[in-house]
């Protein structure tokens, strides 16, 4: 599991102060939430699972899912006719992770279960969302520019949005650019 104390903050230096004041824990008593953003291999996940882990040290019940499986799993609550259920057994938990907004594009049923999501948790309980997508791009992930604007506008009026620049961590030392061909032969030799 990736900590906090794993992260080399070199890379990123100009989010050290806000991923400090996050790792307190006092954004979940508030039902804030945590935005991660930037390119592949730049430390969004890693971070995502940190906080994730501070928020378990500080005794919250933490969940972690990409937003397919997040979609999935409502989707299944869905249609076994119990998604109000599922969304208030959620609700007991301080903190929700989603992560790789933006990399599968959703469809028009899945953008509707997970604004559910997100509006279900507004104001109550905490996200981290991490995406390699600026908020400009999710109107086409969600497929619906108001799905996307309504969601965007509940997920951001209480949140911390942390950008993460430059290369993939993942190709550091290896003399080669972050080009998206290369990605697919590197992931293969990822711990
Ligand atoms: N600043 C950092 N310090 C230490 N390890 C890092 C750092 N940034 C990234 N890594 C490591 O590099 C790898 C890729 O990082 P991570 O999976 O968090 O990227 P990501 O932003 O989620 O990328 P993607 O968008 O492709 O999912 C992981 O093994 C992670 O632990
Ligand atoms: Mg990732």
């Amino acid at each position: 599991m990736k900590t906090l104390e794993d992260f080399d903050f070199n890379a990123q230096p100009s989010i050290r102060p806000q991923v400090g004041a996050l790792a307190s824990g006092g954004f979940l008593t508030e039902g804030r939430n945590v935005v991660l953003l930037g390119p592949p291999g730049t430390g969004k996940t890693h971070l995502a699972t940190a906080l994730g882990v501070a928020a378990a040290r500080h005794g919250h019940r933490v969940l972690f899912a990409t937003a397919t499986e997040w979609v999935t799993r409502l989707t299944d609550a869905h249609r076994a006719g119990r998604l109000p259920q599922e969304l208030a057994r959620l609700r007991r938990y301080g903190l929700i992770i989603v992560d790789e907004v933006g990399y599968l594009p959703f469809e028009q049923d899945a953008a509707n279960l997970f604004f559910q999501l997100v509006s279900s948790r507004y104001e109550h309980a905490s996200l981290i969302l991490t995406s390699n997508l600026p908020f400009s791009g999710w109107g086409g992930v969600f497929g619906d520019q108001a799905v996307a604007a309504a969601m965007i506008d509940r997920i951001v009026h209480h949140a911390d949005v942390l950008t993460l620049k430059g290369a993939s961590y993942r190709l550091r030392g290896r003399g080669i650019d972050s080009l998206p061909s290369i990605r697919t032969t590197t992931d293969q030799t990822e711990s």
